[in-house]
């Protein structure tokens, strides 16, 4: 046998063969890829996703409203739903969110992305790590009502797994 012939196959040359998946990160190949496909949808409509986020964590736990210097004024959905800062707040929380969903196979990359916005909370007064939790059912929530129809089962297991992974680091580095 020729040398090298190991690589090549009836139709030509294999490629190369994908990076092994990074054992820290509890998604498959393909969770990965199907994530990336469907984070589109919310990427589109980044800031509408964060204010549907912020206002479920508020009917959730309305004392947390009380830390956002420029919301906690406001004192009712329609209001919040209106708000400009708030639209600013769920922009900048989507967008670390979105960086990390991208480079979500590059957990090293995604990883340093914690202590900053770790620390982008914990400097509020009377924030706590045990808060960050609060986060997970009106981020599923927010995304299942901006995707609509594209928020299948399976897509909901791969969020589930996204979130929970993202909120154990931000507690762990707040530690
Ligand atoms: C996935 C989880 C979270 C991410 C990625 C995140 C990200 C961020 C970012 C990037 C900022 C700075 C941008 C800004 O102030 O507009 C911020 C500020 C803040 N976050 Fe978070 N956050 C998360 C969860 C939470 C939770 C669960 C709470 C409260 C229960 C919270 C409370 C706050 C507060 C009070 C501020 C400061 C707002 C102000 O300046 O008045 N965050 N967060």
């Amino acid at each position: 046998m020729a040398e090298g012939a190991n690589n090549i196959s009836a139709g030509g040359v294999q490629p190369p063969s994908p990076p092994a998946p990074d054992p820290r990160l509890p998604l498959t190949p393909m969770q990965v890829f199907k994530l990336k496909k469907n984070w589109k949808g919310v990427k589109r409509r980044l800031e509408d996703t964060g204010v549907e986020m912020l206002i479920r964590l508020f009917r959730l736990e309305p004392s947390a409203q009380a830390q956002f210097k420029n919301i906690r004024h406001l004192e009712s959905e329609d209001k919040l739903r209106m708000s400009e800062d708030l639209e600013k707040h769920a922009g900048r929380l989507m967008a670390t969110l979105d960086d990390i969903v991208n480079n979500i196979d590059n957990v090293d990359y995604a990883l340093s992305k914690m202590p900053t916005v770790a620390q982008q909370d914990v400097q509020f007064q009377g924030f706590t790590a045990n808060q960050l939790a609060l986060i997970e059912q009106p981020f599923l929530d927010a995304v299942r009502i901006i995707l609509d129809d594209r928020y299948t089962e399976n897509m909901d297991t791969i969020y589930r797994i996204l979130i929970k992974f993202i909120l154990q680091h931000l507690v762990n580095t707040t530690r």
